[in-house]
């Protein structure tokens, strides 16, 4: 069942109820002010820190749900409604919301009285404008009054949610004519407020969330909307909210339209009052203002954003056979890249914004779907978190975006980690070219004394692993790797624990955690990165180091052979007592999935015939209509040696859900393996776009990509095996955006970016015919089509680059060819 319809020419998700299975949201901003929006208009904004500097409130894991937006309420006449529908609820007689790339479109119908609205963040703008046009459609004069609301969090999301003694006294706010500002701390140590405007007079306004609601009312029932009327409150700590009180009367067919904004203002030290010392100085919100105040000037504000998002999709486009690749790749999975990689895992409608920062593994993977979109930002990013590492090549697991410091709460020793760093780069480097990153000089710590090029910072990176091996030579699984919930030297016992921080203190004398506890995860992602560096250190003419890594790499691959084969598959690890985990001769959790992928990229074990093997075992054992589960069978009881994964019922999350970020890996590795029917059919399992039609039981963005849903033993825990079953959560704030891009783009279409240059190598449905793709790559433009009149699914049989015949599948770089016309046939 569908609740909306993709619209492809214009790029939106059109969703046509407000009931959704759960609410459907879209991000607004890309630079600093971002703003979350639902179909119904809830959500939040923030200044970049959604915990640090939270501009509106919300309410999360509220009842009802979604509780807290930019709300727009009309009382036309005793009949009270919302355009979005929520908070009123009252029925509609039209509904839609348009989700379009950075902004939102509701319109909503009642009694002949129409209300589109119309959300965005201009580009190098700290704010959020909110066009509303009303139209009579009636035959008959109306007059009804307008209320718009904002309620003001009080900067810190955190202490805002927790520190009521002293909260309840502090809000301030101050009224100039139409424009309410949010000023509270900003006399004692803030340089910054906020504002809410509207472009007309007004009737009214109320600042005070008591006066406007009623205590003992809700957002659906307002006391000064059902009384059609404010009342002028003026809040003085307690919770300061921004509403504008206008009566209006539209003649049959008139429309009036009304521009909001909500905005953020920071002030030098200096200027930020006025001569008074007391009155805030608004030349800079006045400036903010005056740049949006009319409907024109809106437009061109939206026009600026589209054109911004015409040329980063321009970027790469793609025409398979397929529709829904073609819409996932030219427009929402490169959509929701940027997404992840503006926010981590911060803010969504699964992560609260307080709790977690950037995560060094996060932001790395993220920068792979991002980089060839902005490069220039993803360098900065690179060189932010790279700027946490330590000396020996260990980092903080997460820092905050405000202060880029890395966060000592959650320290590091994720064993994982530093190998991100060298995937990041190599990335970088493959789609720009410019080598120079490697000679950036980059902290340790944040400590730019102890500076060292970046080059020396993947060193450190690729011998932390070697540097931290186990009784069988293989990475120590430390707290954690990239699966936070195996936590191998945990071994909790008391709530509350966290199972990523704590390690048990038996194991101090071994330096804080299990030095036998090992990763073949981590190997195996080492045999996959290592071999970047060696190519970095090859094209720099270091070939004496690249031959001392390449040593290294080969060692892991003969170790995994030696200790981590199982037979059909690769092991997941060896836990604290030396025991296998992830193996035939395990009672549950037989098979995982995570070090599978890496493993076959890296050939470990090729003349074995591991790839087959394993690709066969993962089809047998692990894969569903839904997409592939974690583990396999999922753990019934809790395993305290393994950690955190076995608290989760079976089929949830990292016990044996489909955790969509690593189904990625494995659509690489079949397509890498040449197995292009059996990696796209995992691709189309999780695809948004795919699992549309089944969004009543999928329940999420049926354009984004969720972290998690429900696996085949979702349910088993209370005997109801198969309950919840394809059910997503977690959606938008996924390392499967970045994942999924790749796999889809440079594994299944085969447009890889190269060391060398642009190779064209697809592993694609044997059904196909063929794909056309364009690509903008190192400034040049390249137009190339791909034919497969042997319907098979890999091999390049011959290619032609602007009508010449070209050995290999790597397009040779001209320095002043600009167009390359590449016909690649497949044989
Ligand atoms: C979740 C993981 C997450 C981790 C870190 C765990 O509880 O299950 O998916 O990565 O917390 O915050
Ligand atoms: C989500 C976290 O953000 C990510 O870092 C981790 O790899 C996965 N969960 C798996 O545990």
């Amino acid at each position: 069942m569908k609740f909306g319809k993709f619209d492809d020419a214009n790029r939106e998700y059109v969703i046509t109820t407000p009931r959704t299975p759960y609410p459907w949201i879209n991000y607004l901003g890309t630079q600093g002010f971002f703003s979350l929006i639902s179909n119904t208009a809830g959500g939040y904004s923030f200044y970049k820190d959604a915990r640090l500097r939270r501009i509106t409130r919300y309410r999360y894991n509220n009842v009802p749900i979604d509780m807290g937006g930019r709300y727009f309420y009309i009382n036309d006449n005793g009949t009270v409604w919302n355009p979005g529908w929520s908070p009123v609820k009252t029925e509609l007689d039209a509904y839609e919301c348009r989700h379009g790339m950075g902004y939102t479109i509701i319109s909503g119908k009642k009694n002949g009285l129409a209300a589109k609205l119309t959300f965005f963040v201009p580009q190098d703008y700290d704010g959020e404008v909110q066009q509303l046009t009303l139209t009579n459609e009636s035959d008959a004069e109306k007059s009804f009054s307008l209320f718009s609301f904002a309620e003001w969090c009080l900067w810190d999301a955190q202490d805002d949610s927790n520190n009521f003694q002293r909260n309840f006294s502090t809000g301030r706010v101050e009224i100039d004519g139409s424009v309410i500002y949010h000023k509270t701390e900003y006399r004692d140590r803030r340089n910054h407020y906020a504002f809410y405007s509207v472009n007309d007079s007004i009737d009214g306004y109320d600042t005070d969330r008591d006066s406007f609601i009623g205590l003992y009312n809700g957002f659906h029932n307002p006391e000064a909307v059902l009384a059609g009327k404010a009342t002028d409150s003026f809040a003085d700590g307690w919770a300061p909210i921004a509403s504008h009180y206008k009566k209006i009367s539209l003649k049959p067919g008139e429309s009036k339209t009304l521009v909001f904004i909500l905005g953020y203002v920071e002030m030098p030290a200096d200027q930020k009052f006025e001569a008074d010392g007391k009155t805030i100085n608004k030349v800079k919100a006045k400036e903010m203002i005056a740049k949006f105040d009319t409907p024109e000037k809106f437009a061109a504000g939206m026009a600026e954003l589209k054109a911004y998002w015409d040329k980063l999709l321009g970027i790469l486009t793609v025409d398979t056979p397929d529709e829904r690749v073609n819409r996932m790749v030219n427009i929402w999975n490169q959509y929701q890249c940027m997404v992840t990689f503006n926010l981590s895992r911060s803010a969504s409608y699964f992560e609260s914004g307080i709790g977690r920062g950037m995560g060094f593994r996060d932001s790395n993977q993220d920068v792979l779907g991002f980089v060839h979109q902005i490069p220039d930002r993803a360098k900065e990013r690179i060189i932010d978190i790279a700027s946490t590492q330590f000396p020996d090549g260990g980092c903080y697991h997460q820092y905050q975006p405000l202060t880029k410091k890395g966060n000592a709460d959650i320290g590091g020793d994720f064993s994982d980690d530093p190998l991100w760093l060298i995937l990041s780069v190599s990335a970088y480097i493959k789609e720009t070219g410019d080598w120079s990153i490697l000679d950036e000089m980059v902290p340790y710590d944040n400590d730019m004394s102890v500076a060292q090029t970046m080059l020396e910072h993947l060193k450190v990176s690729f011998y932390h692993i070697v540097n931290n091996l186990g009784p069988h030579g293989l990475p120590l699984a430390m707290r954690a790797d990239w699966n936070d919930c195996i936590n191998l030297s945990c071994f909790s016992d008391t709530p509350g624990e966290s199972f990523q921080t704590y390690t048990n203190p038996k194991f101090a004398a071994e330096g804080g955690y299990s030095k036998t506890a090992e990763s073949v995860m981590v190997a195996a992602l080492f045999t996959y990165t290592g071999p970047n560096y060696v190519a970095i250190l090859k094209h720099l003419g270091k070939d004496d180091e690249a031959a001392a890594a390449q040593a290294e790499i080969d060692k892991m691959k003969k170790n995994m052979m030696e200790s981590a084969w199982d037979g059909d598959w690769f092991l997941r690890a060896y836990d604290a007592n030396g025991e296998k985990m992830g193996s035939k001769e395990c009672e549950e959790g037989q098979i995982f999935i995570e070090p599978q992928g890496f493993a076959i990229m890296s050939d470990v074990g090729k003349d074995e015939g591991t790839a087959e093997k394993t690709l066969a075992a993962i089809d047998e054992r692990l894969n569903t209509k839904f997409g592939l589960v974690l583990n396999n069978p999922a753990y019934s009881k809790y395993y305290i040696q393994y950690g955190e994964i076995s608290t989760y019922p079976g089929g949830y999350k990292e016990n044996a859900g489909i955790f969509t970020h690593n189904n990625a890996w494995i659509i690489c590795a079949a397509a890498y393996a040449g197995k292009g029917d059996q990696a796209f059919k995992y691709y189309s399992e999780i695809a948004p776009a795919f699992t549309e039609e089944t969004s009543d039981i999928h329940k999420t963005e049926p354009y984004v990509y969720g972290q998690m849903i429900g696996g085949k033993d979702a349910g088993s825990d209370i005997g109801r095996t198969g309950k919840n079953f394809g059910q997503g959560k977690n959606s938008w704030l996924t390392g499967t955006a970045a994942w999924n891009m790749v796999a889809i783009s440079q594994y299944i279409l085969g447009v890889q970016p190269d060391f060398d240059g642009l190779r064209i190598d697809p592993s694609i449905p044997s059904a196909w015919d063929g794909l056309t793709a364009t690509r903008q790559f190192r400034g040049a433009n390249y137009k190339i089509r791909v034919e497969n009149p042997s319907h098979i699914c890999k091999g390049v049989k011959s290619m032609t680059v602007n009508g010449k015949e070209v050995e290999g599948c790597v397009i040779p770089y001209e320095k002043d060819c600009k167009e390359y016309n590449v016909v690649v046939t497949m044989g």
